[in-house]
């Protein structure tokens, strides 16, 4: 859980404002954070097969957002869960034939190349130069193709385009989106057509998406293509439910009928149909007005707010386009007229190191600003430091500057013959420039180091402050009720808080205490009460979500739990993590041996233990709030020292129960089913786990026979 879903209705949430009296704001905020609440539900019942929540509780949530959409039916989300069909996720998409192949196109690159197309069709038709040739244009946007087969006007099926004879069913994750209609309206319907088009993000959205995964610790997209890309190619619906992909049709597969003659017609009635079209889309006669039309969007491209890499032009009357056919994989009746990639030199006058909210250090060129493709840049991205030494880039050189996938310029190369004299290669910095703590590559599992330098200093570093206090204050970290993202978002902003340890201070701040905070936008002096008891409430904590609070990398709440274990209370956890921080320390070695911490895991710890203010940190919240020594694990039940796996829906205790109760009984409670596993634990649905449990010879009991095995 995140500190968005302590703040937010969630099932530990006392009594939620009754429908009949949320304002229509409040109405939006509150479905929205439904969607997403229900949304994490389903993904860790259908794909993690490990719930949270009791049915009962789901259902409410389910019943609630219903009530309000009831309410303010012109509320309702696209990623909304009222919407979602039987959204289980796959473990690999099926395969799908398309009712008719799904081409490409063949591309011109100048003004010749374009008129030699349109003689190359005249001559193919034997048309004289006085009967009319027209052609469509529009842009050709760098997405990615998708293809919506609709059988009497409901889509039945979504399909990537594969390899263009055969592709991955996506059915699900297209139903999610919210401009693709579910069911076809208005005239002329035929009983069977694969409507087909272009998912892709515009420029806004991909950025959000770009900041959310940066700020939740994922991978961000090179660009919005890849972006596309990866959101529709998600296992799980939901995930792509959640990214604003759009579509635009511009063609069709299979099909019993087609709404008109030509392809414009045609295009107009997906559009009366309801699909999003491109309102650039035009009618040319002449190679003149297309390649005008070619130079306008040449120009409008950088405005246009998505990707678009070219412009595409058709043969507009569809007996044509038959009698034209096809040569190898594209049609002789289309083109797509590219756009040359914009470059440009110019001056690298500095690198700058951004701090990301996770602690990436990024490198950024600071360029003498020029026009690339009619937008004037003046950063560029350098990657990462190996880009750095790999291009051999320098401060002072020149550089060839492209805007690829074209947002975000690049750093192409150097050019080497332009180099100042003197220019020194680049010294990546060891510190953090922010914090000072330091910049470290971590090993992956093979011994390579990643290509990302992280800031050690994730107690302390402003960069990292927000990330940092959401998840102190989250539901498995401290819990702090009522104290969601948006409230942190509000506090750092104002200079109330930095670190962990002011959650604690802020009572007793001047201009801080309730009665300060109640006079806040969005405060009152019941929910500014209600914060600070939530506050005084958590002034009591166990080892293990302490030690899970402190958002060391790679300690999760497992791992954590293993420390805690280990270490029984916070002065011997700190005192020898301290002691750890000397990679060469006997505490080191100690540190790495325990069951469960790898050398990642180890060296991440003492990474965070050697930097001076992240123990400073550490102990100022131990001075203010009350750690509670972890019960030692037991070693003499029947289950102590075994691996178990638990699987399938369980009816006598959630999932979360279930697994601490076999820990407080010395068991470790494992994911998936491995060769090591002792013992699988199955109710009612279990699946693949009770496959595996049968492939390695794994006893499997049910929940009943586990009960009476630990005693009830
Ligand atoms: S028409 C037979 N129109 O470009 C006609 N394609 O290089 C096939 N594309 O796979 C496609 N915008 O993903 C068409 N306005 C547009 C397009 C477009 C982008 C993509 C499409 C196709 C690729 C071919």
């Amino acid at each position: 859980m995140t500190g968005e879903d302590a703040g937010g209705i969630s099932t530990k949430m006392s009594k939620p404002v009754p429908v009949s009296r949320l304002s229509e704001g409040e109405a939006a905020a509150e479905l929205e954070r439904l969607a997403q609440e229900i949304a994490a539900h389903d993904r860790r019942y259908h794909a993690e097969d490990a719930p949270t929540i009791s049915d009962a509780a789901y259902d409410a949530l389910k019943k609630r957002n219903a009530a309000i959409e009831a309410k303010f039916p012109h509320l309702v989300r696209a990623d909304s869960p009222s919407r979602k069909v039987g959204a289980a996720p796959v473990d690999k998409f099926a395969k799908v034939r398309h009712g008719a192949p799904m081409l490409s196109l063949d591309n011109a690159f100048d003004d010749e190349d374009v008129t030699d197309f349109v003689d190359r069709i005249r001559k193919f038709l034997a048309l004289p130069s006085s009967e009319v040739l027209a052609f469509t244009a529009e842009p050709k946007i760098d997405g990615l193709s998708a293809s919506l087969r609709y059988e009497g006007g409901r889509l039945v099926r979504g399909a990537t385009r594969g390899d263009g004879a055969v592709g991955e069913d996506v059915t699900a994750n297209l139903r999610t989106l919210g401009c693709v209609p579910q069911v076809l309206k208005g005239r002329g319907i035929p009983d069977v057509i694969e409507v087909r088009g272009e998912v892709f993000l515009s420029h806004e959205d991909f950025f959000r998406l770009n900041r959310e995964q940066e700020a939740r610790g994922e991978k961000s997209f090179a660009n919005p293509r890849n972006a596309a890309a990866g959101s529709l190619r998600q296992l799980d619906p939901e995930v792509t439910a959640r990214r604003p992909l759009r579509f635009f049709a511009y063609t069709w597969g299979e099909a019993s009928a087609l709404p008109g003659v030509t392809q414009t017609a045609v295009i107009e009635a997906f559009a009366a149909w309801g699909f999003p079209t491109n309102p650039l889309m035009t009618r040319c006669e002449r190679v003149d007005e297309i390649l005008a039309y070619y130079a306008k969007i040449a120009e409008q491209r950088a405005s246009l707010g998505y990707d678009i890499d070219g412009v595409v032009y058709k043969v507009d009357r569809l007996d044509f386009q038959q009698r034209l056919g096809f040569v190898s994989r594209a049609p002789r009746w289309a083109i797509a007229h590219k756009f040359p990639a914009e470059q440009a030199q110019t001056e690298l006058l500095d690198i700058d190191i951004q701090v990301g909210r996770t602690g990436t250090l990024t490198p950024v060129a600071k360029l003498k600003p020029v026009t690339v493709g009619g937008v004037v840049v003046s950063n560029a991205t350098l990657h990462n430091e190996d880009e750095i030494a790999r291009k051999d880039v320098r401060i002072g050189d020149t550089v060839v500057v492209q805007r690829a996938g074209d947002v975000i310029p690049q750093v192409v190369r150097v050019v080497t013959e332009r180099r100042p004299h003197g220019a020194k290669p680049f010294g990546f910095p060891e510190t953090c420039p922010v914090c000072g703590s330091h910049a470290v590559r971590e090993l992956d599992a093979s011994g390579e180091a990643s290509a990302a330098r992280r800031c050690t200093g994730g107690l302390v570093c402003p960069a990292q402050a927000a990330e940092r206090l959401k998840h102190f204050v989250s539901r498995d970290a401290f819990d702090i009720e009522g104290f969601g993202s948006k409230h942190v978002d509000a506090f750092l902003a104002d200079g109330l808080l930095s670190h962990p340890s002011d959650i604690f201070l802020l009572e007793d701040r001047h201009g801080a205490g309730p009665a300060a905070i109640a006079t806040r936008e969005g405060w009152g002096p019941q929910s500014a009460a209600k914060l600070f008891a939530a506050i005084r409430a958590r002034r009591t904590i166990g080892l293990s979500r302490f030690i899970f609070a402190l958002g060391i990398r790679h300690v999760g709440e497992a791992t954590a739990r293993v420390l805690a274990q280990n270490y029984g209370s916070a002065a011997a956890f700190i005192d020898a993590m301290t002691a750890a921080a000397d990679e060469d320390s006997k505490a080191f070695s100690e540190l790495d041996a325990i069951e469960g911490i790898g050398e990642t895991v180890a060296k991440a710890i003492a990474e965070f233990f050697a930097e001076d203010h992240n123990r400073e940190e550490v102990r100022r919240l131990i001075g203010l709030v009350d750690v509670e020594d972890a019960e030692k694990p037991k070693t003499d039940t029947v289950v102590s020292g075994k691996t178990i796996v638990f699987t399938g829906t369980l009816e006598k205790m959630t999932r979360n129960e279930a697994k601490a109760r076999a820990e407080s009984l010395g068991a470790k409670v494992a994911g998936s089913v491995s060769a090591k596993t002792d013992l699988v634990v199955a109710g009612p649905g279990a699946g693949s786990k009770l496959k595996d449990a049968q492939k390695h010879g794994v006893k499997v009991i049910s929940e009943d026979e586990w009960l009476s095995m630990i005693g009830g």
